[in-house]
């Protein structure tokens, strides 16, 4: 598989879609619009449900995003492990009540083994457990042998976030290899561990949840897809985790030379190096979007990760206001694919 950084990965998928008639949209804000149900965007089909409910009508009924997203329900974790942040970016292909399970499935793995490259011994696609139509698909016309399809339940493949559209899904794991497993024997695909990693959920957008656990069936039948960019950077990159994929790497070497330490000489430092990291991308991001440091809602987000960034710094010993430059690499590993950022650089970096 050839070697390929963050930005190519964007726009390689980006550009594939487009040869299958999507039209590209730019990311939308990180600020939702219209929508109680969220504080910031958390995915891909977010800001579009009303071109999934068919309340609007959308430019293109075939769509592709690469969606700037924020996700807090774990911020805990971030630094503590080298899996967890707060920021990514989420790439997705949308159907309007176009095309449905078949398209979806078939150019998901045309695009995992044609384009990037992915060896299909180590893909294995999930299904939802009685979801015989995608079964079918997966095992007749992609020819992949029954058991290496794995049937999950409601708690792994079924999307939803809240209220909204939502449905099952069928999500393609790949199999990095042992040195990356936990060396259980029951270790395999869906095992908590690093080995078998998702990597792409397709979901078939067929419902809707008024928030209270009610499911209406949708108008249209849609796709859903969405796939963790950095995610897919880590496996085409064969990096431990998301602080060492290329742009990521980049920003963490700029606080490094501040700070004067290096990745991996200490547990403590390493704890501080990735939760600046992490939260030094999700805040110019949300300041980039115009969302401002306040005691409630999203402001308080924004707040609390300046904050544990700025604790951090200290924990490292920086003496001085930082993160103003550490902005300015983030602004410059990812001003091309984003150019709001290079737009607004003089009100969250330099
Ligand atoms: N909306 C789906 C997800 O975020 C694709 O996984």
């Amino acid at each position: 598989m050839q070697y390929r950084g963050l930005n190519e990965l964007r726009e390689a998928y980006l550009a594939y879609f487009e040869s299958k008639d999507h039209l590209r949209l730019p990311s939308f804000s990180l600020i939702p619009q219209n929508d109680a149900s969220l504080l910031l965007i958390n995915s891909g089909m977010a800001p579009m449900k009303p071109y999934f409910t068919g309340e609007q009508e959308p430019p293109r009924h075939r769509v592709t995003t690469c969606q700037k997203c924020i996700r807090t329900g774990d911020i805990d974790n971030v630094g503590k492990t080298a899996r967890h942040g707060t920021y990514f970016e989420m790439l997705g292909n949308f159907s309007f009540g176009d095309y449905f399970k078949r398209e979806a499935i078939h150019w998901s793995w045309e695009f995992l083994t044609d384009v990037v490259g992915l060896d299909a011994d180590r893909l294995y696609p999930s299904i939802y457990e009685d979801d015989e139509e995608a079964f079918a698909i997966w095992h007749n016309e992609m020819g992949i042998p029954s058991e290496r399809i794995f049937r999950f339940g409601k708690a792994d493949n079924f999307w939803e976030h809240g209220s909204g559209p939502c449905g099952p899904c069928s999500e393609i794991y790949y199999d990095r290899g042992e040195k990356y497993g936990c060396g259980k024997p029951s270790c395999t695909v869906g095992c908590d561990c690093d080995r078998y990693m998702e990597v792409w959920n397709n979901v078939f957008s067929q419902f809707d949840n008024d928030g209270k656990g009610n499911y209406t069936e949708l108008k249209q039948k849609n796709i859903d897809t969405g796939m963790g960019l950095e995610r897919l950077a880590v496996v085409v990159q064969d990096v431990d985790s998301l602080f060492e994929v290329d742009t990521v790497r980049n920003i963490m070497k700029h606080v490094e030379e501040i700070a004067g330490v290096t990745y991996h000489s200490n547990h403590e430092s390493d704890v501080s190096l990735r939760v600046i990291t992490d939260h030094i991308r999700s805040t110019t991001m949300m300041i980039c979007d115009g969302v401002i440091p306040s005691n409630e809602g999203r402001g308080y987000v924004l707040r609390r990760l300046l904050r544990r960034a700025a604790r951090h710094g200290k924990l490292l010993g920086i003496n001085r206001p930082f993160l103003v430059d550490i902005c300015g690499t983030v602004i410059r590993e990812s001003g091309d694919a984003y150019p709001e950022l290079v737009r607004s650089r003089s009100t969250s970096g330099r």
